[in-house]
């Protein structure tokens, strides 16, 4: 979910909603705004936010105080019962609330056999009510009421309330989901990123977790929970407007993937030095010792950025020859995993923020482990809890759907890669020296990569209609397969199953018949040979093969029934080019059957429950 704020002199409205939108990437199924003007009034509706345009002229334009959310439905379907903000059966306090109150179910009960009464399935309304019960009960200030109610409160929250009779103060509280505030002159806005408060100011703090914040409009004063100031931390951002518009493009899913010549080239600034022969890499040379007499190395992530970590595995046992486990954060927290002082743990998130991600390095880090960030957003909770970290330098990602931040993430491991193996001798100078060049010219490559899209617009265009899709690969490719059948899934719902195409004839190739694509990522490599063979398999039993090969494969161009060419690269650094024409299938099969590309149903892009 995503939640705006408001305290200063403008009409909070408009601000408010405009910020929804641009935090609409981390849930679109209801939204809505209570605004505070002589009483607190509230407008929610199921749907995108722009639903609340509506109301844009029958709303109080006089206030200058509110709170909005946009949903990714947890507890209770989207609805406009179960949309935030809720009130408390009082009346008196007005809540937003970003996470998931896990033990709201025993609250409930509690609340119901006192007389509360609920009008909607949902966590917060339990919370805001609890919050209220209390006050009412010991006779306290709201302040005092959440603090102790948050003691109380197992869960994830970002909370931000309003209290009836008190239109000059906002109250917010953060437990493990984000929290933003920006300084302005007379006004504060907050924000679950800065997304919203760019156009502003750029003068911000990050609130930690654990910390309440009472905020006026000239004053934010912190807090922990055990009522103690905490001094804030103002910040400067370092993004620009820009980057968080569409420039001309339909969709940002489509600008992000032809930003990534760009992205790479600024992932690779001032880290990389071809002509030198140089690669510094700062988070990784402060810690080398801690890499170099790793006994393993975990990785963990979610989603495509687990993908990412597949490849690392690859390229951090080849180079390294240190043993790699890549792990769903998901899992890794809950298994009493073996894990302890010597471990080295990757933790790659594009948004920093992934719940799963960052209490699963919360708790390697209690057991001992170094914990090394590769994280997109800057600032944000993983790469603040990291012992070290690597920043992907992609950018705001705002399509749901990644694709910049996954082929920064790949450079970056690539990098760590090479620095580790180099410094352990694992690798010889003249291995390392290659892999900066060819690292060096991934950014032109990508760029004619993309440069051939129409290519991949007529083959998306001739498989639009298909149902279900086969994604294959084998060593650095394999997690290409899976992170191509991941995104045609998020973005057409086309069903897609990625497989290393070896392991293909123990089980999918029972789904091959004529009207089954088959994509093949087989770009030459130590493993073209056995591909090849894998290719024939399909087309023995008359699937439609689309290959994505090497320039100038003539050999499966003669097979293929559709094949997209890519720049030839070192084997380690195929996966930059060869998932582009993935990314681009996607998009153009997804505007082909009539979707929403950039908010692919069911989805969100941060999700900060687990
Ligand atoms: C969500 C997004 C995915 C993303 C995953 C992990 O599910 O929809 O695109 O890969 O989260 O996110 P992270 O920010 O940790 O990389």
């Amino acid at each position: 979910c995503g939640i705006v704020a408001y305290i200063g002199s403008q009409n909070a409205f408009p601000i408010i909603l405009k910020g929804l939108k641009r935090l609409e990437y981390r849930g679109y199924d209801s939204s809505g705004i209570a605004l505070f003007d002589e009483h607190i009034s509230c407008f929610k509706k199921k749907g995108r936010v722009s639903e609340l345009e509506a109301w844009k002229d029958s709303v109080t334009q006089t206030a200058q105080v509110g709170i909005g959310h946009t949903r990714w439905a947890t507890h209770g379907e989207p609805s406009d019962a179960n949309a935030h903000p809720h009130t408390s059966n009082n009346g008196k306090l007005t809540l937003v609330h970003n996470g998931i109150i896990e033990n709201y179910a025993s609250l409930k009960k509690e609340l119901e056999q006192k007389g509360y009464k609920f009008k909607s399935q949902t966590d917060t309304e339990v919370l805001v009510n609890f919050i209220e019960d209390i006050q009412k009960n010991n006779n306290s200030t709201l302040e005092e009421a959440i603090r102790f109610a948050l003691k109380r409160v197992i869960g994830a929250y970002v909370i931000i309330v309003m209290e009836e009779g008190y239109p000059d103060r906002l109250i917010a509280a953060r437990k493990g989901s984000p929290l933003v505030i920006g300084i302005g002159d007379g006004e504060h806005f907050l924000a679950s990123d800065a997304s919203p408060i760019i156009e502003y100011t750029k003068k911000v703090i990050y609130v930690n977790d654990y910390e309440l914040a009472i905020i006026s409009r000239d004053e934010v004063s912190l807090k922990n929970l055990g009522n103690e100031p905490v001094t804030p931390y103002i910040q400067q951002l370092d993004m620009e407007l820009a980057q968080i518009e569409k420039g001309g493009y339909d969709h940002f899913m489509l600008k992000e993937i032809f930003e990534q010549p760009d992205s790479l080239t600024d992932c690779l600034r001032g880290r990389l030095e071809p002509e030198a022969g140089i690669l510094t890499l700062a988070g990784v040379e402060q810690n080398l010792s801690a890499f170099a007499q790793a006994k393993r190395i975990v990785i963990i992530a979610c989603g495509t950025s687990w993908h990412a970590g597949l490849v690392a595995e690859y390229m951090i046992e080849t180079l390294c020859r240190i043993p790699v486990e890549v792990e769903y954060a998901s899992e890794f927290r809950y298994r009493n995993p073996v894990i302890g002082v010597g471990d080295v743990i990757i933790a790659i998130s594009q948004s920093g923020e992934t719940a799963d991600t960052l209490v699963a390095i919360e708790k390697a880090k209690e057991q001992g482990a170094f914990i090394f960030g590769v994280v997109n957003a800057v600032g944000s909770s993983i790469s603040r809890i990291s012992h070290a970290g690597a920043y992907t330098h992609a950018g705001p990602e705002i399509g749901v759907a990644s694709t910049k931040a996954f082929t920064g993430q790949l450079t970056v491991l690539a990098m760590m890669a090479m620095k580790i193996g180099k410094e352990k001798g694992t690798i010889t100078a003249a291995t390392y020296q290659h892999l900066i060049k060819e690292l060096g010219q991934i950014p032109e490559k990508v760029k004619n990569t993309l440069a051939a899209h129409l290519k991949v617009k007529e083959v998306a265009d001739k498989y639009a209609d298909a149902r279900d899709f086969l994604f294959l690969g084998r060593g650095y490719n394999f997690p290409v397969a899976l992170e191509g059948a991941l995104k045609l899934k998020e973005i057409s719902y086309i069903h897609a199953e990625g497989y290393p195409a070896a392991e293909m004839k123990h089980g999918p190739i029972a789904l091959v018949d004529e009207n089954l694509p088959v994509l093949f990522v087989a770009t030459k490599d130590a493993y073209y040979e056995k591909i090849v063979s894998n290719i024939q398999e399909i087309k023995a039993r008359k699937g439609k093969v689309i290959a994505i090969v090497t320039e100038g494969d003539d050999l499966i161009k003669g097979m293929a029934d559709d094949i997209i060419e890519v720049p030839e690269t070192d084997e380690l650094l195929a996966p930059l080019v060869s998932v582009l024409p993935t990314q681009l299938l996607s998009y153009y099969i997804g505007v082909a059957r009539g979707l929403d590309v950039d908010k692919p149903r069911n989805l969100a892009k941060s999700v900060t429950v687990e």
